[in-house]
């Protein structure tokens, strides 16, 4: 299937899950305030990959982000709710994102990156 489509009912604030699509891993993350938070009051300038939060979530929806759960330095998978920045870490290389998936320390050059979904209703997706 080219398109996988979730239910984001059953995933509590505060967890992760972890989904397949196209034989990639996606982390969807049901973010708490304050790991919003913490993801809009970055200095976007500061950042290797400068993105600001609301370009990485949907409008309206930004407890939830949806992204390709890969790193980009070399493409282990990270670990979620760890690292400095409480988003992801990566036990490869040591790779930090933070709780918007963005590039935060370690050597991978570009955020977590995102794959295409859309809302199909208040808490469903359809990935691809
Ligand atoms: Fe993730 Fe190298 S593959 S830090």
């Amino acid at each position: 299937l080219s398109t996988t489509e979730v239910d984001l009912s059953p995933i509590a604030e505060g967890q992760i899950v972890t989904v397949q699509w196209r034989g990639k891993p996606i982390f969807i993350s049901h973010r708490t305030k304050k790991e919003i938070e913490e993801a809009r009051s970055a200095d976007i300038a500061s950042l290797r990959d400068p993105q600001p939060d609301a370009d990485r979530v949907k409008a309206g929806k930004d407890q939830w982000l949806v992204v390709i759960g890969i790193c980009t330095h070399l493409g282990c998978v990270p670990l979620g709710h760890q690292g400095a920045y409480d988003g992801w870490f990566c036990p490869c290389h040591g790779s930090v994102y933070d709780t918007s998936g963005r590039i935060r320390q370690g050597p991978a050059p570009l955020n977590l990156a995102l794959p295409p979904y859309a809302f199909t209703s208040d808490t469903k997706i359809v990935i691809g």
